[in-house]
């Protein structure tokens, strides 16, 4: 039951009056204002009859927990609201999104096409054990060029894949070339949106068929648990290619039963994807974890807001030291992606980014031991400010010559900028960087700087 019958999701309301109301379950037994947390495996069956009806589907009420859950509906209908799609699934993690959002499309044997520049954890996943699945990936080098995508086209090429806000990089795509593309080739196009949210851009407005998100980062904010979701835009007509996505095209039961397209219309991916890939595999959202998710989305927009800026006055700040070589902020109009994040980031392009420093690891390693406020991790989004190294941590698993060719250089450090007040933020960074200057006037440490300079490999 909700509040209102004016239905969310179609701009009805504004964005922050859909994070705080859309899907939400009032009343109850006890009139409880707050979606409680529905924390039970199962639902029970009146009777013998009921229970047949129930796995049959034809009363449309809930069985277990790995498949729906009270809790974990009112969060989806809340995201479907938010991205502008027509459902949602809850899952454990982002990685978990991932996973499942690939596997309602993909089979052994397929291929698909991906941008090159995403979370490392994404890759790996990719080239490793999707592999194993005998699915196979293939990075485009430059995903500017819409030929370079096009000539990479297999007989097999099920779906096009990218990140909106590129960790760490932050080298956006242009996500509604990429959609007229994939719509072109009869593709469905899939984009993780972790690191902007639908406050900063909703891709499913520019073309993109499929959103995926770790709603472990700022969707929930609070870093006190992982999540993740995979948004149905309902636009993909799969039943236009039978032959390239017979899992949405043969009858559900045999000879003579509808398809899930015809069953379920244009849900049909994310029936699929929920009951089939997800339900069984199993990697369900506990209800505690989708509360938790649903108190963080109801600041969503404030919080994000905040973080765009501080994240632009600290870039601004970081470009103004000599120290730094560069900062891959795409809010700035030194950056090469400064005219897309104008096009598609009116309100900001987030707040993880990377900056690189001159004097390499070791001025890596002295920023980051020094500063007090930022919290050395390995998470993004938080309302808390975060830094880490990835090229001894997240990265540290490829050759010197691949983080090299991605721009992971040894003096790349990057930031998940929170919400805190920016002169706080600015007076830990000074004082890191007071610390770095403190080692440059030490001829020992000169020394040590200048063995390590941005353009040597780590393990120099
Ligand atoms: C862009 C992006 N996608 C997915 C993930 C994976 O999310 P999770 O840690 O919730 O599995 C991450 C994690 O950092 C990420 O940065």
């Amino acid at each position: 039951m909700t509040t209102t019958a004016t239905p969310y999701g179609q701009d009805h309301f504004g964005f922050a009056t859909e994070q705080v109301h859309a899907g939400e379950i009032v009343g109850g037994d006890f009139g409880a204002r707050i979606t409680p947390i529905y924390l039970t495996a199962g639902f029970v069956f009146d009777s013998f009859d009921h229970a047949q009806a129930r796995f049959a589907g034809e009363d449309g009420g809930l069985v277990y927990t790995r498949y729906a859950n009270p809790t974990n509906a009112a969060v989806e209908a809340k995201l479907t609201a938010l991205e502008h799609g027509v459902d949602s699934l809850l899952v454990a993690s982002g990685q978990a999104a991932i996973t499942v959002a690939l596997l309602g499309i993909l089979k052994s044997g397929d291929h698909f096409l991906s941008a090159p520049s995403l979370y490392e954890g994404s890759k790996t996943l990719f080239r490793e054990n999707f592999a194993r699945f005998g699915i196979e990936v293939e990075f485009v080098d430059d995903p500017h060029d819409i030929e370079d995508w096009r000539r990479r086209i297999r007989p097999n090429t099920r779906a096009i894949y990218g990140e909106t806000i590129p960790n760490p990089k932050n080298d956006l795509i242009d996500i509604g070339q990429i959609a007229a593309f994939a719509r072109e080739e009869g593709l469905p196009f899939v984009i993780d949106s972790t690191a902007s949210t639908p406050y900063l851009i909703r891709p499913l407005d520019h073309g993109a068929s499929i959103v995926v998100h770790s709603a472990s980062k700022f969707l929930s904010g609070h870093g006190a648990s992982l999540a993740g979701v995979v948004i149905d835009g309902g636009t993909f007509d799969w039943a236009r290619y039978p032959d390239k996505f017979p899992q949405f095209n043969t009858p559900i039961g045999g000879a003579g039963s509808p398809t899930l397209v015809q069953k379920f219309g244009n849900t049909a991916y994310l029936e699929y994807t929920r009951t089939i890939i997800a339900g069984r595999l199993g990697p369900v959202l506990s209800p505690l974890n989708a509360f938790l998710l649903q108190q963080g989305l109801e600041t969503l927009s404030l919080r994000v807001a905040q973080h765009s800026r501080n994240a632009l006055t600290v870039a601004r700040w970081l470009e103004a030291q000599p120290e730094v070589a560069s900062v891959d902020y795409p809010g700035l109009p030194s950056n090469p992606s400064h005219a897309i994040a104008r096009r598609y980031y009116p309100r900001g392009t987030g707040s993880v980014f990377g900056f690189t420093l001159h004097g390499g690891l070791a001025d890596a390693r002295t920023l980051i031991d020094s500063v007090e406020l930022f919290s050395r991790m390995s998470h993004l989004g938080d309302v808390r400010s975060l830094v880490l190294h990835p090229g001894t941590t997240s990265h540290a698993h490829l050759s010197a010559e691949e983080r090299d060719r991605l721009g992971i250089f040894p003096g790349l450090v990057r930031l998940s900028v929170g919400i805190e007040d920016e002169d706080d933020l600015l007076a830990d960074l000074a004082q890191a960087f007071a610390a770095l200057r403190a080692t440059h006037a030490s001829p020992v440490s000169v020394a040590v700087s200048e063995l390590s300079g941005a353009e040597l490999p780590l393990s120099a």
